[in-house]
């Protein structure tokens, strides 16, 4: 069974096709990312004009690029939210047309659970329940997930996403937007200990916070008034660090609440080579699995819609 995934909840215009829930035919992703860029944030506007002009073009490419057409197609699957609410229109206007046109039936996925999905693309079916990490731009959540169409919230942030905290320091440091890809990088040379910062407690064991973490790194920076390269360097080892410290520590406290041995992370933070180092160090020393997605379906696509799509019809 061919699914034509759409996803168009933030900056992305994206469209895939997925067969069965698992197999990728095809996954094409267009963004306007570039034009936000020096808004140093994403600009709703501007994102779902584009999505407006490219989403026919880039759904003809994913069923062109799986080597079927439409008749092929037996679901559309689209993200319902949570989203930009003009972006997330576009891309339920256009599923509903497409399904209407074909008589076909249509499903809309949260985004969240599809970044959840998006481990276990390409993959052998799961095993239930496990626990799993969302941790984006626009979300940080932990997840107890029964099955597809089970998914109990743990917890999730009380301030900034942890990726929005990634994006503020980045402008904070002037290393431009977005901010995750840009710290990573400059944090390769840098000392992860080098400046003590940690971030906060929260009441609840299984919520987040990273907004005191982005204040104290602009106090820091205010402080300093001039910064090295290495400094800068400093900091972002410093501050991915101690992001990762608690990303990786409040995930394995959840497992071992919830008594499995199974923890799946998504969303764009996920492509960041550090967090996925720490990740599997605690694995081994915890005797657990880890499933990552592979990098390229960290950030938004459509795959994970249709994919996810598929077993929420089932
Ligand atoms: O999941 P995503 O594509 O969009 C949302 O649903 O929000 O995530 C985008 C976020 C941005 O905040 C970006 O800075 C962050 O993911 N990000 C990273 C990395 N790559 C992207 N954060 C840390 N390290 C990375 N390598
Ligand atoms: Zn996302």
């Amino acid at each position: 069974m061919n699914v034509l995934g759409i996803e168009t909840s933030c900056d992305e215009t994206a469209a895939a096709v997925v067969e069965n829930g698992t197999r990728i035919r095809s996954s094409v992703v267009s963004s306007s990312l570039p034009l936000h860029a020096r808004y140093g944030g994403i600009i709703p506007e501007i994102a779902f004009r584009k999505q407006l002009e490219a989403l026919p073009g880039v759904a003809d490419c994913a069923l062109r690029r799986a080597g079927i057409s439409l008749e092929d197609i037996s679901l559309v699957s689209v993200t319902e939210g949570p989203g930009l609410a003009g972006a997330l229109l576009v891309g339920v206007s256009f599923a509903r047309a497409v399904a209407c046109s074909r008589s076909l039936p249509l499903v809309g996925v949260n985004h969240l659970h599809g970044h959840i999905f998006s481990a276990l693309l390409d993959a052998p079916a799961p095993r239930f329940p496990f626990v799993s990490l969302v941790v984006s731009g626009g979300h940080t959540s932990l997840y107890f997930v029964k099955g597809f169409k089970n998914m109990e919230l743990l917890g999730s942030t009380r301030d900034d996403a942890c990726g929005e905290a990634f994006d503020k320091v980045a402008r904070i440091l002037g290393l431009g937007y977005p901010g995750g890809p840009a710290i990573e990088q400059r944090a390769r040379s840098g000392r992860p200990g080098a400046v003590k910062f940690r971030c906060s407690n929260t009441a609840d064991p299984f919520d987040f916070s990273f907004s005191g973490i982005k204040t104290a790194v602009l106090y820091h920076v205010k402080r300093c008034r001039r910064l090295s390269p290495k400094d800068v360097a400093d900091i972002c080892a410093s501050f991915q660090d101690a992001c990762m410290e608690t990303l990786v520590g409040k995930s394995f406290c959840a497992a071992a609440a919830r008594k499995t041995d199974t923890i799946v992370v998504g969303g764009g933070v996920a492509a960041n080579e550090t967090l996925r180092r720490r990740f599997m160090e605690q694995a081994k020393v915890a005797a657990m699995r880890v499933l990552f997605p592979r990098r390229e379906h960290c950030m938004d696509n459509a795959a994970m819609v249709a994919g996810l799509g598929f077993w929420l019809r089932k």
